[in-house]
């Protein structure tokens, strides 16, 4: 698939079929991830790979309790009917670790070191044009709690659980998501 063409049409999916992920496509989306930039080459992530009935309904049930918690505290009322099935429905979902000891010069600079974090998203990127590429629909999902989320999946408190990635294919088309004008969003300096 030409390059473009995947990063225009691929698409958020919250809406998954069963059918079952091949390890080998998995390994793909995730060989990936890895070909993403990062601080000093320093390769600040690492992937949980869920297919586990039990555990990605441990992952639904965090995510609603956070959803209730969010709407509790912003009024929010699109996440009164906001459905997090698709916890349950991903055939697979990828937890992304991020080390935040890996983040490069950037731990020692005033603002605060964000070089990890964006190597981690480098690399979720790569993996959602990968699996689009593929034939596969993915989610970037951030609605959990971090502390839960390494109980969840066992992962060392030094370390921190970025994003959960769901994959598989799409269970109806995708709507497509407007973007403003790249005018709108540029000044140039010349
Ligand atoms: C950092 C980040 C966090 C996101 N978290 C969520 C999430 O928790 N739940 C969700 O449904 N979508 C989440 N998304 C997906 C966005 O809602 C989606 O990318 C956006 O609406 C544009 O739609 P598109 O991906 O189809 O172009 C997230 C995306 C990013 C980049």
């Amino acid at each position: 698939m030409e390059l473009f063409t995947a990063m225009k049409e691929r698409r958020s999916c919250r809406n998954f079929l069963p059918e079952e992920v091949e390890e080998a496509t998995i390994e793909k989306i995730l060989e990936a991830a890895t070909w993403a930039p990062s601080p000093l080459n320093s390769q600040p992530w690492e992937f949980v790979v869920v297919t586990n009935k039990e555990a990605k309904e441990k992952i639904f049930s965090e995510g609603e309790r956070c959803r209730k918690w969010a709407l509790e505290k912003s009024g929010w009322k699109w996440l009164g009917s906001y459905s997090l099935d698709f916890l349950r429905s991903a055939p697979v979902i990828i937890s992304v670790i991020g080390d935040p000891k890996k983040t490069g010069v950037d731990m020692f600079m005033e603002e605060g070191s964000m070089g990890y974090q964006a190597a981690c998203a480098a690399a979720i990127q790569n993996m959602h044009l990968a699996a689009h590429a593929m034939g596969l629909s993915s989610l970037w999902f951030t609605l959990f709690d971090k502390k839960a989320m390494r109980e969840i999946l066992g992962i060392v408190p030094e370390k921190t659980p970025l994003a959960l990635i769901c994959l598989g294919k799409p269970g109806g088309p995708l709507t497509p998501v407007p973007r403003k004008e790249v005018k709108e969003k540029t000044i140039y300096i010349r």
